[in-house]
């Protein structure tokens, strides 16, 4: 699939049909995410895979009942949280090196995207989930105070064709020299 094509036709999935995801593909996936570049390589992702249908329900939970994302935190087979590792990415020497401080939200956004493109390409659907009790989710998933839950995407076959929000004309938020020139 040519770039522009994927980029501009990938579209936030919120159903799912129930099948499975061939092995190759998901691994597919995984290599976009590895792929990422990353504040000086740091590659601070950590990515927990959930197919058990029980922890797919307790992540749901994690959910505000107005999410429009809950239920294909259960409907679809996989869901894929994306965390990164704390005091890493901007970091030099333990100190942040930009005023920034951790650049993990960045990182992990990144490899986020190149699943998500990724997953569009091979005919999968993502919806990119922050809305959350990210609390709740580390406390679910077990995971450590060196590491934090950025965000979620549930990953399966849609079931139907997500709408295309508008986007803004680029003359609305390109400038030339100087900001909002
Ligand atoms: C950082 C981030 C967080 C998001 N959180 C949610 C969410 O919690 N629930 C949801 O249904 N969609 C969520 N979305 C999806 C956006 O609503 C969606 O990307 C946007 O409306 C544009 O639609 P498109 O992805 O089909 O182009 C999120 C997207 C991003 C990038």
């Amino acid at each position: 699939m040519d770039l522009m094509e994927a980029i501009k036709g990938r579209r936030s999935i919120r159903k799912y049909k129930p099948d499975p995801i061939p092995e190759e593909a998901f691994r597919t996936l995984i290599e976009a995410v590895r792929w990422a570049p990353s504040w000086a390589n740091t590659q601070c992702w950590e990515v927990v895979v959930v197919k058990d249908p029980k922890v797919k329900s307790e992540l749901a939970t994690a959910l505000t009942k107005t999410n429009p994302a809950l239920l294909s935190i259960t409907d679809a087979p996989i869901v894929i949280v994306l965390c990164g590792k704390k005091g890493v990415s901007g970091f030099k020497k333990g100190e942040a090196a930009t005023v920034k401080g951790d650049w993990l939200m960045f990182d992990t956004g990144i490899a986020m995207q190149n699943l998500c493109l990724t997953a569009h390409s091979l005919g999968l659907g993502t919806v990119v989930v922050g809305m959350f009790d990210h609390k709740k989710v580390e406390e679910i998933l077990g995971v450590p105070e060196n590491a934090e839950v950025v965000a979620m995407t549930p990953l399966g076959y849609p079931a139907t064709e997500g709408v295309t929000p508008k986007r803004k004309e680029t003359s609305d938020f390109v400038f030339y020299e100087k900001f909002r020139s």
